[in-house]
């Protein structure tokens, strides 16, 4: 029978789009293999599993067993083991005389053997993962754990910021976001994090609420009725969570607010547009930092450059497992204005801008000050194009599933049937 076993390789680069997030929960991992032991603990420095809390000791079942006599065991067991089919179900029938009722055991297995997965699906083992395991692997299988079935699919936070202000991050957010909800067809929100200066509004031609102020001035409020009242409606399947505008709240902001209100925003619609301003707090951070997808606008001048690769640098470094953030070189060729050439500006990053986008005062300017969107001044620019380009490839990338673990159809719907 031929198994789809996974290339690790090949899980990193197709499943980026994974979104799971993982609870506050406790792991304690038992490895028995070196390569087992950095999946995890890479698994663990995720920001999916930032709110995990993970423990990773040697031993295999064995040292499980040993260790859970005396201690109560925690949400989730991850045991390795390397050995044949009766020592396995031996080890594991000693491990479930320890463990607590809730606690929910993975196995990771060097064997791709059907009937050993049939026995510890029987044992109720939560699954089993044949190594080597990817730590993507790892997140998604302790994440589907957690995840009811029969819940909506979490919406895909995509953050916009630029490398200064004024290159058009806001204007880009918007019409990425307002092109998704028509002419993708996805329900979208649109959060505008400019507090004092944020143009969503002023964008769309909308008199908003002070929406993001209210929410996150009552962050332990927060929730799918509250923000349903602080949503303002701008088409069929675009909202906005608006910013006041104006400069007359003092408001703090932390990080965990802003973590509260878009995952409420994600678990109601398929795409979160976030306008981040071009400021530098621990909750901008926070923000770029968790979301699905950063695009980064810059323009090709020197602060710029250096801006955009200090925020390269720290999401490359901080977001191993995702892929890089998206370049985007906008106000390209001003007139008169000496710059700095593209191919450059993309080499001092190592990384290609996803668009370029050329300075068009007329079609821009017309937009903003209409309160329009670029497509609707002029469908057939060349700036329209792109916020098309860049909005498809925002949500059209997502790749079909491949198999995450060991999978086989009977297999499957063996224990669908449980
Ligand atoms: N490619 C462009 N050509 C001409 N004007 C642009 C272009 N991109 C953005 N703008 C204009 O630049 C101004 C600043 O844009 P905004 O989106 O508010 O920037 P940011 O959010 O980065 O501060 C707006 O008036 C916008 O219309
Ligand atoms: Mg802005």
């Amino acid at each position: 029978m031929n198994h789809a076993v996974l290339n690790t390789e090949d899980y990193g680069h197709s499943r980026q789009q994974i979104v799971a997030q993982v609870p506050h929960i406790n792991i304690r991992a038992f490895c028995d293999d070196e390569r087992t032991v950095q999946a995890i603990q890479a698994a663990a420095a995720d920001r999916r599993m930032a709110r995990a809390h993970v423990q990773i000791h040697m031993g295999g079942i064995a040292g499980a067993v040993q260790v859970f006599q005396s201690e109560l065991t925690p949400n989730v067991i991850l045991v390795e083991t390397r050995a044949n089919r009766d020592i396995v179900l031996a080890e594991l029938a000693q491990l479930a005389s320890v463990c607590g009722p809730e606690t929910k055991v993975v196995v990771i297995g060097h064997l791709n053997d059907v009937q050993l997965y049939r026995e510890l699906m029987r044992l109720g083992v939560s699954e089993y993962l044949i190594a080597p395991v990817h730590q993507l692997q790892i997140i998604e299988s302790i994440a589907n754990l957690f995840h009811d079935p029969a819940a909506k699919p979490l919406g895909r936070v995509f953050a916009f910021v630029g490398s200064k202000g004024g290159v058009g991050s806001s204007t880009l957010a918007h019409n990425v976001g307002w092109y998704m909800s028509r002419q993708l067809n996805t329900d979208t929100v649109i959060t505008d994090l400019d507090l004092a200066f944020g143009t969503a509004g002023l964008n769309f031609n909308q008199e908003t609420s002070q929406g993001i102020a209210d929410a996150l001035g009552q962050p332990d409020r927060i929730d799918q009725m509250l923000l349903d009242r602080l949503l303002t409606k701008c088409g069929d399947k675009l909202s906005l969570l608006a910013s006041p505008g104006n400069i007359e709240r003092d408001l703090h902001v932390e990080a965990s607010s802003v973590e509260v209100i878009l995952s409420t925003v994600r678990n109601s619609v398929p795409c979160v547009i976030v306008d981040v301003p071009n400021m530098w707090a621990p909750w901008i951070k926070y923000t770029l930092m968790h979301a699905d997808e950063v695009v980064i606008t810059a323009t090709p001048e020197l602060a710029s450059l250096r801006n955009a690769k200090n925020l390269v640098d720290l999401l490359r470094h901080g977001r191993p497992n995702d892929r890089p953030p998206r370049l985007v070189m906008n106000q390209v060729g001003i007139p008169k204005r000496p710059e700095i050439p593209v191919a450059d500006f993309a080499k001092a990053l190592s990384l290609d801008p996803a668009l370029t986008i050329a300075y068009d005062a007329q079609t821009f300017g017309t937009a903003a000050t209409n309160g329009q969107m670029l497509a609707e001044v002029s469908a057939k620019s060349k700036s329209a194009e792109a916020i098309a380009a860049l909005a498809q490839a925002l949500i059209g990338q997502e790749k079909p599933a491949k198999p995450a673990k060991f999978s086989l159809p009977f297999a499957d719907k063996l224990l669908r049937k449980k």
